[in-house]
């Protein structure tokens, strides 16, 4: 699968190793393209990298990664998504990191699906830290939970594949209005992890019987 993904940092760069290592072809769009190579570059061959709009038009998913702040001129670099599979896996932060900017009667997720029109956006991985990607899903012989939220059975298909595929447990949490828990599940981890001092190798895992 072709995936293009906006943001070069943490989870973005994770996430692009991660999926190139499982045979995906990925494209890094970066405000800086320059970035983007080197970053691709350190990957290899199923990784290249560009501009933001170049990520958008080459994955059938989009993985948008980058700041809350930063996801208004983002989308607008990014051109129309109409059609795509957008993999949202961005928390939607108070400035300070405090507290999320929106909830309750909405989400980041559903603010990000009015701002690109015809996107079939998926909430995935904002549960889940930068450094569990980077160290992969299984702890032991358990595997993280990655639950994933959206309105399109089709693109959720997709990304619950590619999750799986890249090794979580993917989990169904329902309509993308359901990003109104996930997102604050997204700063209960940032509370454990930052606040509480547990660290960012942990991850949730729902157990069923
Ligand atoms: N880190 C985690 O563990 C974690 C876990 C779950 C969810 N998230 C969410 O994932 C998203 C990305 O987090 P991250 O940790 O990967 O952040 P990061 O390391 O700071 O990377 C964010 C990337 O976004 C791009 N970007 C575009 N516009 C930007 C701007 N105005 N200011 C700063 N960066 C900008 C940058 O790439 P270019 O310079 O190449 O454009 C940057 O590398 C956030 O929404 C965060 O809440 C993070």
């Amino acid at each position: 699968m072709n995936i293009g993904i906006i943001g070069t940092g943490n989870m973005g760069g994770g996430l692009g190793k991660l999926f190139a290592s499982k045979g995906h072809k990925v494209l890094f769009g970066s405000r800086d393209p320059q970035k983007a190579k080197t970053l691709a570059g350190s990957i290899g061959p199923n990784a290249s990298g560009g501009s933001i709009a170049e990520a958008a038009r080459f994955g059938s998913v989009v993985v948008l990664a980058v700041p809350w702040s930063a996801v208004p001129e983002s989308l607008k670099a990014a051109g129309s998504l109409a059609g795509k599979t957008v993999l949202d896996l961005t928390n939607p932060l108070t400035p300070d990191y405090s507290g999320l900017a929106v909830g309750h009667t909405s989400s980041g997720a559903e603010e990000i699906a009015k701002l690109a029109p015809g996107a079939h956006v998926v909430k995935a991985l904002n549960t889940v830290f930068a450094q569990v990607i980077g160290g992969g899903p299984e702890f032991g012989p358990k595997n993280a939970t990655a639950l994933y939220a959206g309105d399109d059975p089709a693109a959720k298909e997709t990304v619950s594949k590619l999750i799986g595929e890249a090794g979580f447990d993917a989990v169904d949490a329902g309509p993308l209005q359901s990003a109104r828990y996930l997102e604050p599940m997204g700063m209960l981890n940032i509370v454990l992890g930052y606040g509480l001092g547990m660290g960012t190798s942990q991850v949730f895992k729902l157990m069923r019987r």
